[in-house]
């Protein structure tokens, strides 16, 4: 088969982009809002863009928590998705309003990072501290701007559990990344799962 764009014409019950693109790795970016209300959630348009220095880069489908958190304090966390957070990060992608803390709706501890305000996610085997470098707005081929936020964070501070070193290495076979696939699909270092996206509000 073969369709083009914009017109997206593949004719599947699904658009396969983001299964053709993957797997991605997921940035778990935690922010604090300009009130202090703490912020979490899973972005997998994720990646390093640049080792030195070192800097990440997320990106927004409209103007998110994250984005106006990092936006009005210069600062974020990308904490490492492993296997053992596979259910918790997932539960911090509800549409859940500014004022809630994602930490403690899906119950996740967090401790303080060391040169940035957020805090990281505690049992992350590893965490990213970012300072802002730039949000730039995705422009289209015909120099369109589009309503996709593109966040650059230059790391400052990189937090590891001294448990997921091994031999002198970052060990995957201790800290199992997870990965994002298209569809409900993820992939750990064994395979393939599949993670229904959480409701909001909480079922009672
Ligand atoms: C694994 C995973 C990856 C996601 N990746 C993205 C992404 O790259 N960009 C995006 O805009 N939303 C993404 N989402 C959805 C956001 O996590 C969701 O919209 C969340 O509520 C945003 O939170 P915020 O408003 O607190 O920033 C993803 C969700 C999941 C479960």
């Amino acid at each position: 088969m073969y369709y083009t764009l914009p017109q997206n014409d593949h004719g599947l019950p699904h658009d396969p982009f983001k299964a053709i693109v993957a797997p991605r790795p997921i940035g778990w970016i935690s922010s604090i809002s300009a009130d202090g209300v703490a912020n979490l959630a899973p972005y997998s348009f994720f990646n390093a863009v640049s080792s030195t220095p070192h800097i990440v880069m997320f990106s927004s489908a409209g103007w998110k928590d994250s984005v106006a958190n990092i936006s009005a304090t210069g600062e974020f966390v990308c904490n490492y998705v492993g296997e053992n957070l596979a259910e918790p990060m997932n539960a911090t992608s509800v549409p859940a309003p500014s004022d809630v803390d994602e930490f403690d709706f899906a119950a996740i501890a967090s401790a303080p990072s060391r040169q940035v305000a957020p805090p990281r996610v505690a049992d992350a085997w590893a965490a990213l501290e970012c300072r802002l470098c730039e949000i730039t707005a995705a422009k289209a081929a015909d120099g369109s701007t589009t309503d996709n936020w593109l966040v650059f964070g230059e790391v400052v501070g990189v937090y590891i559990d001294d448990r997921a070193i091994r031999d002198g290495r970052f060990e995957v076979d201790i800290a199992r990344p997870v990965a994002r696939l298209g569809y409900l699909d993820f992939a750990g270092i064994d395979g393939r799962f599949e993670l229904k996206r959480p409701d909001w509000p909480r079922p009672k």
